[in-house]
């Protein structure tokens, strides 16, 4: 890793920088589909788990390992749990989405380049609770950190990561040999990408959307009213108009560029529920570079 990476050596993020983070972020996605049959080199895969290590961890505990998968046949038997658990889960779905729950591709775990479990060892410090007396979960919360860390930095690397949920985390433990005392947190279908899709799957099919920003901020007290100038300024971002999207063909279902509208003089005269973030748009607007978005957010 280049010291300049890792050496704090002034405060300051110049404009591109800025650019570079947010853009990993907003155009991050789980991916599933889309995965190529080639090999992720180890200095790639050393840059994530880096950046895995360096998350924020309660007393520095550093609670993660990082499983590596490579062996397709211990992943046939990772995607047969996973098959046995979707069966599980679909009573608990609203009737009326279980055929497209059926249909969603909820794992890619044989398809890509190889899969991580990532795990949380929960007597890493048991000795010297600091920061988990009263709040023993916080191990668990650092270890997600520690995903998103890698989650961010392979999107920045070209990388797609899925995770996958829908497995029961004791037969898991049982196949993959992991101690009691830790927990599987997250396990990481990883692997190149032909793309990464402008919004996430779900919101493509139907399942969800994203929530509108200003319905979620609170003032004070949970459900305090106010922060008015706050919402305005953020549903003022999700309104960002986008550069157009010239690398797509209309069929491939991206939703068109959200219409720029004047910035509203007061939250409380919005629809807040019109003024949701369109991904398709920052994902465009991101690739189109400085001055657009995230730039002109940032300014
Ligand atoms: C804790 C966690 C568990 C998830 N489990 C699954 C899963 O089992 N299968 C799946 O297809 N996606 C899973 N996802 C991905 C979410 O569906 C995805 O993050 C969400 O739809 C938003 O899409 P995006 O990540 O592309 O922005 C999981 C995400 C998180 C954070």
């Amino acid at each position: 890793m280049p010291e300049y990476m890792t050496a704090a050596i002034d405060d300051g993020f110049d404009q591109n920088a800025r650019d570079a983070v947010y853009r990993a972020m907003f155009t991050r996605r789980d991916v599933r589909s889309h995965f190529l049959p080639t090999a992720i080199d180890d200095d790639v895969l050393a840059r994530l788990l880096l950046a895995a290590h360096h998350a924020p961890s309660v007393g520095f505990m550093q609670p993660w390992n990082f499983i590596v998968i490579r062996d397709i046949e211990r992943r046939e038997r990772v995607r047969d749990l996973f098959l046995a658990a979707r069966e599980q889960e679909l009573p608990a779905i609203e009737t009326e989405k279980q055929a497209l729950y059926r249909k969603l591709k909820l794992e890619g775990i044989c398809e890509s380049a190889l899969n991580i479990c990532i795990t949380c060892d929960r007597q890493r410090s048991k000795g010297s609770p600091l920061g988990r007396w009263h709040n023993p979960e916080m191990d668990l919360y650092s270890t997600v950190c520690a995903v998103q860390n890698f989650w961010l930095a392979a999107r920045a690397e070209g990388v797609g990561v899925g995770w996958v949920s829908i497995i029961e985390a004791e037969a898991l433990k049982r196949l993959l040999a992991i101690p009691d005392h830790v927990t599987p947190i997250a396990y990481l279908c990883v692997g190149r990408v032909s793309e990464f899709a402008s919004k996430p799957d779900l919101e493509t099919h139907g399942w969800g959307r994203r929530l509108p920003l200003p319905e979620l901020i609170m003032s004070e007290t949970f459900s305090g009213q106010g922060e008015a100038q706050l919402k305005s300024t953020v549903a003022r971002l999700n309104s960002v108009s986008a550069a157009p999207d010239t690398t797509r063909p209309p069929d491939q279902g991206v939703a068109p560029a959200v219409p720029q509208r004047e910035p509203p003089k007061e939250a409380s005269a919005l629809s807040l529920s019109s003024l949701n973030f369109d991904d398709a748009s920052a994902s465009r607007a991101s690739q189109a570079g400085s001055g657009t978005w995230p730039a002109m957010v940032l300014k």
